[in-house]
């Protein structure tokens, strides 16, 4: 066993001992065919080699930080650490008077469906890094940032909640809108089927088809779910905010976009990283149905949401946005365009994202917030 005095001293075969409360009247237990002396297991005393480290199926000591072979991953972890925030910092009172007098009833329509929309998906993204990415990562650099990513979003579903609190909506009515709504049930369903396919105990990443399964997973959250209909599904809002209505909650989602982004560009930059470790390479087949289906389900939602028109923003430039998205994180990826051609139909949705002080005609806090030096976030 280890020399607590000595750490270093090399560790020696220890025989199993004989409780000390087992006094002499007992008599000794008869020899066992088994009951022989147990060595422990030998303690590796080589320092971790950053080399070793691998994403998945990694043999290097979990519990040491450094030397990292990952540093982009601490980079990310200090970069989140600078957009704090907590739904109670922003004034919703302006939220409450244009919800109840100023949105038309078609506006009111985009607004709860958004929010019943992201209620769900956040705690389906919170499951998903938490349960069933983190633990299968076997470099501590990486699991340190999604832990901070699994607080962040349980902030956002805090978000959520607290605007539908604030402006006095029925909670029962708008949680369970995904289950009754097929647009809306539509996204989670796809979302739940990645991730069960991923959360279950069996699953083993040496074997190639688990580990493609599991990388196709994680590219649908990072560069689907969170890359593009997070991205996108804050636009109808964003919209308004625009038009100077529903500021607070804009603003609320202007944080929760910042976290977002770099929850895409993260989860794309380890999917690169176990491409390149392991050898995998996408099944062409695979990731055109996983476009193709996302998308479909993004304009089941866009046409529901948007099935009335309201001022300034329309389904189809939120069906041809997410194409445009869609692009650009398969450029990320290394993948090819899914959507060649599809063109900015929200110019103004970058500069959401990369809101800076002279953007921001607003005159919202949110460019103010950054604790840290300049970011970039996309
Ligand atoms: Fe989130
Ligand atoms: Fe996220």
């Amino acid at each position: 066993m280890l020399n607590w005095d000595d750490p270093l001293t090399a560790p020696v075969p220890r025989l199993r001992a004989t409780p000390p409360d087992q006094g002499p009247a007992m008599p000794p237990p008869a020899p066992q065919a088994d009951d022989t002396p147990v060595a422990e297991a030998p303690v590796s005393l080589a320092p971790v080699n950053p080399e070793d480290k691998r994403v998945v199926n990694g043999q290097a000591d979990i519990n040491q930080l450094a030397p990292f072979k990952y540093p982009w991953a601490w980079d990310f972890f200090l970069n989140a650490n600078k957009n704090h925030w907590t739904p109670l910092d922003i004034n919703m009172a302006q939220d409450v008077h244009d919800y109840h007098h100023r949105l038309t009833l078609e506006e009111r329509h985009v607004y709860e469906n958004v929010l019943s929309y992201l209620t769900t998906s956040d705690i389906l993204a919170m499951r998903n890094i938490g349960l069933a990415v983190m633990e299968k990562m076997s470099a501590p650099e990486l699991q340190i940032y999604q832990a901070r990513q699994v607080y962040e979003e349980s902030l956002h579903t805090w978000t959520y909640q607290h605007c539908i609190e604030t402006l006095g909506l029925d909670q029962g009515e708008i949680y369970n809108r995904y289950r009754v709504v097929p647009e809306i049930h539509r996204k989670i369903q796809i979302s739940n089927r990645r991730l069960d396919s991923i959360l279950r105990p069996d699953i083993d990443l040496r074997d190639p088809d688990e580990l493609h399964n599991f990388v196709m997973s994680y590219l649908f959250f990072a560069a689907i779910f969170e890359g593009c209909w997070f991205y996108n599904g804050f636009s109808p809002i964003f919209s308004l905010q625009r038009r100077g209505l529903m500021k607070g909650t804009a603003e609320q989602f202007q944080y929760i976009m910042r976290d977002e982004v770099l929850h895409c560009t993260f989860g794309i930059r380890v999917v690169r990283q176990i491409l390149q470790e392991e050898g995998v390479v996408p099944d062409p087949k695979t990731v055109r149905e996983m476009w193709d289906e996302t998308e479909a389900a993004e304009a089941g939602y866009a046409r529901y949401i948007l099935r009335d028109p309201i001022l300034g923003y329309t389904a189809e430039d939120h069906i041809e946005q997410f194409r445009f998205v869609a692009n650009r994180r398969a450029r990320q990826a290394g993948l090819d365009e899914p959507f060649p051609g599809a063109r900015n139909a929200l110019p103004w949705l970058d500069e959401q994202a990369n809101l800076r002080k002279e953007k921001n005609f607003f005159e919202t806090r949110v460019t103010e917030y950054q604790t840290g030096g300049a970011l970039s976030w996309d």
